[in-house]
């Protein structure tokens, strides 16, 4: 399972808190995330350990964990997805030295990130 080869839950706390290190450092990014930055890291943490088949804390059916209800709204465009991807792939790379396991989770979350992007760009059309 790749929860259990990234390191299970102490070390995607490390990589969320290494990614929103970056992202609440970043000038792209910043503007978009709330001030409650505690708040996300511990969202996120929960939404990657199910999302690599750790233990769920959450019923599937919480908007909370559903990508499309969490960003539908917000102004994302190519350049944030870009963006959050480029610094995704720092906060792996620089936690986990297993290239193949960190390539594994990036290939999922590549494709999470275009799901949300797609999805905010259908909700922009008129
Ligand atoms: C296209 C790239 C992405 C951008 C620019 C982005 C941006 C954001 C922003 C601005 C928020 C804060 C929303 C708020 O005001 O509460 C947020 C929350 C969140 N995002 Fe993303 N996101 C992206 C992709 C992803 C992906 C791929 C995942 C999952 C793997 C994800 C998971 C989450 C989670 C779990 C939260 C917290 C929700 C909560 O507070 O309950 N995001 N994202």
């Amino acid at each position: 399972m790749l929860y259990d080869d990234i390191g299970k839950q102490p070390v995607l706390e490390q990589i969320v808190a290494h990614f929103y290190q970056l992202v609440y450092a970043d000038s792209v990014l910043c503007p978009l995330f709330p001030a409650d930055r505690t708040r996300v890291e511990r969202a996120q943490v929960i939404f990657l350990t199910q999302l690599t088949g750790g233990p769920r804390h959450y019923d599937t059916h919480d908007s909370r964990m559903n990508l499309a209800m969490i960003h539908r709204l917000l102004p994302i465009e190519r350049h944030h997805a870009f963006r959050w991807i480029e610094l995704m792939e720092i906060a792996i790379y620089e936690t986990l030295s297993n290239q193949v396991v960190a390539e594994r989770l990036l290939e999922r979350l590549r494709i999470g990130a275009m799901n949300v992007l797609r999805i905010c760009e259908a909700h922009r059309e008129p």
